[in-house]
């Protein structure tokens, strides 16, 4: 299977070769004369035009620039976004919209090869499922027969951590290195996904959908996709289970409009505070909301939080969900807007966006593509996005590639899922012997695949370690955060 790529270039014109500044841009009036969209020469895109419906997406794949004329001439509503200083805490809602599309049981994403068709429309009924934003209940026996997924791995056996923050836990603070644990310190496996390998200047674009219900579902989240779609922008959603089922149809877009799918827990916990029944659980649940809605497994998980140590790894690894964090470089900084903060009047679209400028004057240094923390949980969230953040990095000279993150890493789509996944080795080697994948970092495997038995094989998804001690405390932003409860 040949990875179709949608790589999109936003590049300024010749005519308009002075740097955008982002808080200036206006798309419906000035963009569209300073900014044009040249696909990538070796793309094709003709298959998603088809697949998704959407006029938005075009199927050039002739490398011609052409301007963004659907969004400035239409001005649809997916692209209308206030003044960086209007987005805040009490900033009035917009009236809800519905997805860009909506599909009927059997259609099949024709952007890759092996797609099973959706499955009969979703009804939800509250009965089949734990409840919404609950720790799901363990007793289950859907969890008891996730549970025998992990047999044959070494979970190592690590407490759960006291609250999933730093200043609450100095205990294991202190053993952060060792536990690899994300959240103080910053350290990562090479089992995790923190960056796009070997590909400067591309950001990994993703967005955790924690959809809101009432009163604003699906405002936000729709907004993002229908932005995305017309700019044939494809990114990463990191999807919540229990949101999911009560909004499938935001799913389904998503999907069906060529964006990754991933899991994003049932209830958004810090997993490192959970017991193992309960990671199971969260996971486990959120897999089969995905699974019933859209006929597909992800292979891929993001820990809410970035709380991830080396138990939680392995458990998702065994689960056969390879963790997605966001880059944090050497020197400490994370890539995280903050954008989540805005609603609640901790942080104010202006240093947030301060914030992603800084982002992408480190992320310019790197020799890796990077991943972002970003939302489309709430209408400050994708503003945000939508106004700021995505034109910035489009705007930016030279321009940055966007691609979701399994791409740039060189994940194509049928091994996003496991329905479709051809690579035997991803996202762990079947018959690992000697120990497996070393998901504690101490050199030697341990996370064994079940039935061991053939040759070792190790994986590296490109994640480097970092060992960067406490230094993202040095971050003047984060200092002022740490000590507040997150409350998504
Ligand atoms: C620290 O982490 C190591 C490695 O995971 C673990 O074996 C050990 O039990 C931990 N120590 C404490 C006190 O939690
Ligand atoms: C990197 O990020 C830090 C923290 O936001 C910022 O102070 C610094 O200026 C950034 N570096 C560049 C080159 O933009
Ligand atoms: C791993 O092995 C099992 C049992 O043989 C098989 O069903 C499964 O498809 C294999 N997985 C991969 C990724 O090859
Ligand atoms: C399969 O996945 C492994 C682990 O991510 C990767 O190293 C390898 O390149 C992949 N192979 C193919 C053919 O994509
Ligand atoms: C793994 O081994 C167990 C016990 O021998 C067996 O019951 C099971 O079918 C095997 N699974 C696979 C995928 O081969």
């Amino acid at each position: 299977m040949k990875l179709q790529s949608f790589t999109v270039l936003l590049a300024i014109t010749a005519a308009n070769a002075t740097k955008i500044n982002p808080l200036h841009i206006k798309r419906q009036a000035t963009a569209s004369s300073s900014v044009s969209t040249a696909t990538s020469a070796t793309v094709a895109t003709s298959s998603v035009s088809s697949s998704s419906g959407t006029s938005a997406i075009s199927s050039s794949t002739t490398g011609i620039s052409t301007g963004i004329t659907t969004a400035a001439a239409s001005a649809t509503w997916g692209t209308s976004y206030p003044p960086l200083s209007q987005i805040s805490s009490g900033m009035p809602s917009e009236v809800t919209q519905a997805v860009t599309t909506t599909y009927t049981a059997g259609a099949s994403p024709t952007y890759y090869s092996g797609a099973d068709p959706l499955p009969t429309p979703f009804v939800f009924n509250a009965a089949d499922w734990p409840a919404q934003d609950k720790l799901p209940d363990t007793s289950s026996s859907e969890v008891q027969e996730w549970m025998e997924e992990l047999d044959g791995w070494d979970i190592p056996d690590l407490s759960p951590t006291v609250d999933g923050t730093c200043v609450s836990d100095p205990a294991n603070v202190a053993n952060a290195s060792a536990r690899g644990w994300w959240t103080c310190g910053g350290y990562t496996r090479d089992t995790d996904i923190t960056v796009c390998p070997g590909k400067p200047m591309t950001w990994g674009t993703s967005h955790c959908t924690v959809l809101f219900f009432q009163p604003t579902y699906p405002s936000s989240a729709t907004k993002l996709l229908h932005f995305l779609n017309e700019q044939n922008i494809k990114a990463t959603f990191f999807d919540v289970g229990s949101r999911c089922i009560e909004n499938p149809n935001v799913l389904i877009d998503e999907y069906m409009s060529g964006h990754e799918i991933a899991v994003h827990t049932w209830s958004h916990p810090h997993l490192t505070t959970l017991t193992t029944e309960q990671i199971v659980a969260e996971l486990g649940w959120t897999r089969k909301a995905i699974k019933t809605i859209l006929g597909v497994t992800p292979t891929t998980m993001r820990p809410p939080y970035g709380d991830i140590d080396d138990r939680v790894r392995a458990i998702s690894l065994a689960m056969g969900m390879v963790p997605i964090i966001w880059t944090r470089t050497p020197s400490g900084v994370s890539f995280d807007t903050f954008d989540w903060e805005i609603p609640g009047g901790v942080v104010t679209s202006e240093a947030s966006f301060s914030q992603f400028e800084g982002i992408l004057g480190n992320a310019s240094t790197l020799e890796d593509g990077f991943i972002v923390l970003e939302h489309d949980l709430y209408e400050q969230t994708v503003d945000m996005a939508i106004g700021y953040t995505l034109p910035a990095a489009l705007n930016h000279n030279p321009p940055f590639t966007l691609e979701p993150i399994g791409q740039c890493n060189g994940i194509p789509y049928t091994n996003m899922y496991v329905e479709s996944n051809l690579n035997t080795s991803f996202p762990i080697a079947n018959g690992t012997s000697d120990g497996g994948i070393d998901t504690d970092g101490d050199g030697t495997g341990d996370a064994k695949s079940k039935n061991s038995t053939s040759s070792a094989s190790t994986s590296s998804n490109g994640g480097s370690t970092q060992h960067t001690s406490l230094s993202i405390f040095a971050m003047p932003l984060l200092a002022t955060l740490a000590a507040l409860v997150v409350a998504l």
